[in-house]
Formats: C-alpha cells, structure tokens, sequence
C-alpha cells in the first residue's frame, strides 16, 4: 500500500511515496533557500512563484524513484496548513487535481502532525514504538510548540511562543549580526568555537501558563550587547563574504568573526536550548509522559541534541535525523497513514489554513 505525501507550506517543495510501516521509499525535496537567503527571509510572492514552478517536476520525481504509478497508490495526503497561505495553495491545488483526476482519496495533514510523525517513523523503523501519552515540541522558524500525544494520535496543546518562535529567533541573529539566512545551521556550527557562559542570557519569567517559550527578549539582549560591546568587528567582512560565497564554510565564517561575536552566538545558543528543554522537561513532569518527542528544523540543532541526552529529562527523549527535521512530505504522508486506516478522508472543497492548529 503506497501513498503519495505533497508538501508545501513554506519554502520547501516537497513529495514523497511511502510504504505501510510507514517506510520511506522516496523523498524529493527543492528548497528555495537560495532565492530567498539574498532577502535575509522567506518572501512569501517569491515562495508561491518557486512552488508552481516546482510542484510538477518534484511530484514526478518522487514517483519515478519509487517505480510507482498513480494506480499503484492508495490515497494523496497534503499539508492542509498551518503556513503560507499563497505556497500552502499550490500543494494542495495540485493534490486536488492528483487526487480527481486518478480518483483516489486525498487526506488533509496538519503541518505540526507531519514532524512530529517523522519521528514516531523513525523511531518505529529503529525498532522503538514510542510510548504514549508522550510530550511533543515541534521547534521551527514558524512554530514552538508543546504537545501532548495521547493514543489514537490525539493531541492537547500546553504551551507555545508568545512572540518569535525559536527558528525565528536564530534567523534575527544570525541576519543581525551578518550571517546570512537561515541562521540555524550557521550558529550551531560556530557556537563550539564560543564560549556559552561568557554572556549571560535570564530566564524569561512567565505569568499565565508556565509552559509557554518566549524567545524575542533573548534577541533584544544580543542587539544589545551587541551595541554595548560594539562588536561591529568583522560585520562588513561578513555581508561580503555571503555576496561571494552563498554559503560559506565554517573556517571561511573564522576568518572574519572575532572571539568575543563567537561568544555571544554560543551564549545565544546556550540559552535557547536551556529554555527549550527547561520547560519540555516541565511539560513531561507535569503530564506524567513516557517519551520525549524532539522536532521542526531546530531540532536538528546538535548543541540541542547534546544537551538533551546529557539532561536527564526523566524519560527516553527521540529526535529525526536531519533529513526529517526540517520541511519534507515524508513526514506528510507518514502522518496520514492513521488517517487513511480510519478512512478519514478530505473532500475536495478542503481549503488551505494558514492559522490551523493541532489542539
Ligand atoms: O521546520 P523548518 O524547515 O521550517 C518551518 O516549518 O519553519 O524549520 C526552519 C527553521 C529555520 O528558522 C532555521 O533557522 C531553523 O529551523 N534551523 C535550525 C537549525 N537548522 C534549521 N535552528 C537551529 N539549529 C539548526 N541546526
Ligand atoms: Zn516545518
């Protein structure tokens, strides 16, 4: 039993065939980073232009490396939202389409459900059946999350950003102090090379739930250290080296960022990680949970990663691998697999929600 994943809600063009298990059999990503990386963000007009023009090629490629047919697959699912509105469209427009024209049942999946089942995937694939009712935090450049998965993949939201999500707050940095977009994978590379206790970064104190994040204080004291210290230093040998090199090497980022810069993005990055597994931590405790589940494009951040099996977070803590950690319709059609066994079906009047929750 094969079915097709089609996702699209941000800036990643993306379909995948899986197999019952679920099993991945192919997976085509386009990403648009290199459109967008010259505006220092996600430019949604750009996004919705990159999707139509990648939809067709990338969809055909899944099928083709999976040796698949359309009557070869038992349904379509497609990422319903939240996201984009204009991006979210050309996904589910094109499976839409797929799905009339083949006459096979299309399946709606929320965004946030995709990541965290690529991780119940993998897991599952590894030999390990993640335990429920387990804890979720879905941390992406959209998104920072608190689920609780409870069986039959049901789910209670207990916290969420009050403002950036922490993605977003590592692409502010990284755009504030020259290195480019995304600022994820750049700052944990050079985040080993600083020290993380050098600048101290405070708790954000929470009234109300205590289980929401709050990230766009942490972004406003690097601003203003960044001022403070004046480590202007090396930003005009940075803006330069990204208009030559769109995608610099560690030791090319060296060359140009002084120790105390180096020391800030550690500390930055020291103290996401503190507040993301403080308050995960929290979240199992106060539910009683049997698993940690770790993912959105953070979550392939390796000072996360380290810190989270260092911590004893009381129970088995399961990130994806880097591949499924960021956008992908693996994930997509990975979520769907629960759905098309209680034939949970969309019908064709289904709409894009760039707002959609989970719970
Ligand atoms: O899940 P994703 O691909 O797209 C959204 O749904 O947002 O996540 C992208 C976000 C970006 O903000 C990017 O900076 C961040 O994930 N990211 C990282 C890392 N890799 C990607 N953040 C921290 N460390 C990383 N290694
Ligand atoms: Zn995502």
């Amino acid at each position: 039993m094969l079915l097709l994943g089609i996702e699209s809600s941000c800036d990643e063009t993306a379909a995948a065939v899986l197999a019952e298990g679920p099993r991945v059999v192919s997976s085509v990503v386009a990403s648009q980073l290199d459109t967008h990386a010259k505006y220092g963000g996600v430019v949604p007009e750009l996004a919705s232009r990159e999707h139509l023009r990648a939809i067709v090629p990338v969809v055909a490629e899944a099928m083709e490396k999976a040796s698949a047919r359309y009557p070869d697959l038992a349904a379509i699912a497609v990422t319903e939202g939240p996201g984009l509105v204009g991006s979210l469209l050309v996904g589910l427009t094109f499976a839409k389409s797929l799905a009339m024209a083949h006459r096979l049942p299309l399946i709606a999946v929320n965004h946030l459900e995709g990541h965290i089942h690529a991780v119940v995937m993998e897991a599952r694939a590894d030999g390990f059946e993640i335990e429920l009712p387990a804890v979720a935090l879905v941390a992406s450049g959209g998104h920072t999350h608190l689920f609780t998965v409870e069986p039959e993949y049901r789910y209670t939201l207990l916290g969420r950003t009050r403002d950036d999500a922490a993605g977003e707050a590592y692409d502010k940095v990284a755009k504030l102090l020259g290195f480019g977009y995304p600022g994820g994978p750049v700052i944990d590379q050079l985040a080993p090379h600083g020290n993380p206790t050098a600048f101290p970064f405070t708790f954000a104190k929470m009234k109300g739930n205590t289980l929401d994040f709050s990230f766009s204080g942490m972004k406003t004291a690097v601003l203003r250290w960044f001022e403070a210290r004046d480590l202007s230093a090396g930003l005009s040998a940075r803006r330069a080296l990204l208009k030559h090199t769109p995608r610099p090497s560690v030791d090319e980022w060296l060359a140009v960022t002084p120790r105390e810069t180096l020391d800030l993005l550690a500390s930055f990055q020291h103290a996401v990680v503190r507040e993301l597994l403080r308050r995960a931590h929290q979240a199992v405790e106060s539910t009683a949970a049997r698993a940690l589940i770790v993912s959105g494009g953070v979550a392939s951040n390796r000072g996360l990663r380290a810190a989270a099996t260092e911590r004893a977070l009381g129970c088995p803590v399961f990130f994806p691998t880097p591949a499924l950690s960021t956008d992908n319709a693996a994930m997509i059609a990975a979520a769907a697999f629960p759905k098309f066994h209680r034939r949970d079906f969309a019908d064709f009047s289904l709409k894009a929600q760039a707002g959609l929750t989970l719970a």
